[in-house]
């Protein structure tokens, strides 16, 4: 593992980190690898679940838990981290996702309609609450950077990926709308990452997963993106390295996405 300054003096705030497996676990260890300093949130409950206290104590993070649909805990969170780090914000990692139509196995054409709404809720739309909260805080310095995570079921058909796919769509959407004006009007930036299939609770939560990041392993010409390799993209997007990247959806995906069929697979279907 490389050590580089990249992020020294940067403070920020990483959401998601349910266990070692995370995306966001991964990012809060490559962060704090390369200088910076953060708070890490969770949604209450899931911190119950989960070994936090672990990944605080390895990279000197106070914990404030905060559930990202709920305006209270974001504003307490945004105040507190900002008295915790002594200033403004860097960096802000949205690494949220859950459907509890996937999660009870409820068929695409059989929602159960506020399942949806609740997994909208936490999936999307607390994207933009964490964005307006920090906005309307002025919480965020100047060249600073926000970024969340996505799949690429936003724009192609996965179909087991259920009603994610669309939560994913409107979440890239939100990042383009809100980054102009986190952009012109504080010179922040804001991104999506489209990340490869990974294994962590939420990834492994969704239906044929094993099946299907094999097949994503066959078609991408570098292999799948791990988790590791997402928080080393996520270290280069918080950093002054990007300054002018923003309302992207930052494809991580090994060149998945611009695949039609790979040698590898084509050779499952030979008679
Ligand atoms: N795993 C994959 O295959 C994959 C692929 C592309 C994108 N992503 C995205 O990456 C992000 C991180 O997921 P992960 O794969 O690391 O899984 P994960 O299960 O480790 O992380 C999901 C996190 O969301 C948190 N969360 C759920 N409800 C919340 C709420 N109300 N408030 C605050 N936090 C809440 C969970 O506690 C958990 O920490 C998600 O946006 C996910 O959709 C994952």
């Amino acid at each position: 593992m490389s050590t580089t300054n990249l992020l020294k003096g940067k403070k920020g705030i990483i959401f998601g980190a349910l266990d070692e497996h995370s995306i966001a676990w991964k990012t809060a260890e490559q962060v704090h690898t390369h200088g910076g300093e953060f708070v890490l949130t969770n949604a209450p409950i899931a911190m119950r679940m989960g070994t936090i206290n672990t990944l605080a104590e390895k990279t000197n993070a106070t914990i404030i838990p905060a559930d990202a649909t709920n305006l209270e805990d974001l504003q307490k969170l945004v105040d507190e981290s900002q008295e915790k780090l002594g200033g403004k914000l860097d960096f802000v990692l949205h690494s949220i996702g859950m459907s509890v139509n996937v999660r009870k196995g409820r068929h695409y054409t059989d929602q159960k309609y506020d399942w949806t709404e609740k997994g909208w809720d936490v999936s999307a739309l607390s994207f933009h609450k964490v964005m307006q909260t920090l906005y309307k805080s002025d919480a965020m310095n100047e060249w600073g950077s926000i970024v969340g995570l996505t799949y690429i079921a936003a724009q192609r058909v996965f179909p087991d990926y259920n009603d994610m796919a669309d939560n994913k769509a409107y979440l890239e959407s939100i990042a383009r709308s809100f980054g102009y004006f986190f952009g012109r009007d504080k010179k922040v930036r804001v991104n999506t990452i489209s990340q490869s299939p990974t294994p962590t609770t939420a990834g492994k939560g969704v239906k044929g997963f094993d099946d299907f990041i094999s097949y994503a392993e066959k078609m991408s010409p570098l292999g799948n993106a791990t988790a590791g390799d997402c928080a080393d993209y996520i270290v280069s997007l918080f950093s002054d390295l990007t300054k002018r990247v923003t309302l992207q959806n930052l494809f991580h995906d090994g060149g998945f996405s611009n695949m039609g069929v790979s040698q590898a697979v084509i050779e499952g279907f030979s008679e």
